[in-house]
């Protein structure tokens, strides 16, 4: 059996429940799923197949990119609001689980406890897809390594990144592991009160000492990004942190702010920049006009400058939300073959 063909019927709920194979054949399957969209000879790989997608934060992209993929590949989707659907008030996840399971094909879950999601898989029996949760976002570190590789002209092991800000949040756990699965050099670049959980970076470490990874954690910011290809960086509270923290994260966090200072500081030139979104660049967003009254800045955890530069691939990472998720839908689902 392929390791793709390993897949099907299987979870996406973390990137360290997949073997460097597995991994691997989904980022080879995004790939060529990107290469062929607009091909006349594309046949629908989901024709019938129904999808719930139950968030209980917030979206854009994850939404956008689920819906799109389903429906490219011939697969209908439910969005299940935060507001109204009645998981979490007053259903189970676990009974919520047995319903979608008797209608739908598989489940998107992007909500809060990593231990919601896995219960949900736990009880459906079909195949549940993280789509965010506190811990881990897998979806987004499978778009992300696949941004690196288009945009580094670099095999995977030579690829330098460093991750730098919160680097406690769910987006930098699931690059830290990606990035060791794929081999990588990945500086995790924080202070110590949001370097990574330590459970994530054991994680990291054994996979590292299988693919050659390198892992390095480090509150020294020109240490850090020194001659990296990629410098990314995420919000600095993310969804579900009290309002209340952004005095104490600014101030904390305001020297791990990228801006093109810290851009120079790499030495590389051809350096990129990435970040999962939505960024806080400007003073465009009511958030963004509050911060900046507050810290007389516009942009907080990257600059304006920073974000709208040629070395910003972030549309083209966004993009790739698209066409990495449509790999798991397909890969999961069976619709490889
Ligand atoms: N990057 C990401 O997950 O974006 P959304 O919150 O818009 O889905
Ligand atoms: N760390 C962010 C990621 C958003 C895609 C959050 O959880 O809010």
């Amino acid at each position: 059996m392929s390791a793709l063909e390993g897949l099907q019927g299987r979870d996406f709920l973390k990137e360290i429940d997949l073997s460097v194979e597995e991994w691997h054949a989904l980022l080879d399957l995004a790939r060529s799923l990107k290469a062929e969209r607009r091909s006349p000879d594309r046949v629908p790989r989901l024709s019938g197949r129904t999808i719930a997608l139950l968030f209980e934060k917030a979206s854009t992209r994850t939404r956008c990119a689920f819906e799109v993929a389903a429906y490219e590949e011939g697969a209908h989707v439910t969005y299940l609001d935060p507001e109204s659907s009645h998981v979490g008030h007053k259903e189970s996840v676990a009974d919520t689980a047995r319903v979608l399971s008797r209608m739908y094909d598989g489940i998107e879950y992007r909500g809060f406890a990593q231990s919601a999601v896995e219960a949900l898989a736990r009880y459906a029996d079909v195949p549940v897809w993280n789509g965010l949760t506190d811990l881990w976002h897998p979806t987004q570190s499978l778009c992300d390594v696949m941004t690196m590789l288009e945009h580094v002209d670099k095999p995977a092991e030579q690829i330098r990144v460093a991750y730098v800000g919160d680097a406690r949040n769910n987006v930098a756990n699931s690059l830290l592991v990606a990035g060791a699965m794929m081999g990588m050099d990945v500086r995790m670049v924080a202070p110590a009160s949001r370097q990574s959980p330590p459970q994530v970076t054991a994680a990291a470490r054994a996979i590292a000492a299988n693919t050659g990874a390198r892992v390095r954690h480090t509150t020294d910011v020109a240490g850090g990004v020194d001659h990296v290809d990629v410098v990314y960086t995420d919000v600095w509270l993310s969804m579900g942190e009290p309002e209340e923290l952004w005095d104490e994260r600014i101030s904390l966090l305001m020297p791990y702010r990228v801006d093109s200072v810290l851009m120079d500081k790499t030495g590389n030139p051809d350096v990129k920049f990435m970040h999962c979104l939505p960024a806080l660049h400007g003073t465009d967003t009511e958030l963004g006009l509050r911060l900046s009254a507050h810290t007389g800045m516009a942009g907080l955890e990257v600059s304006d400058d920073v974000f709208e530069s040629e070395r910003s691939i972030v549309f083209d990472q966004a993009e790739n939300r698209m066409h990495t998720i449509k790999a798991v839908l397909i890969a999961t689902l069976g619709g490889a073959g």
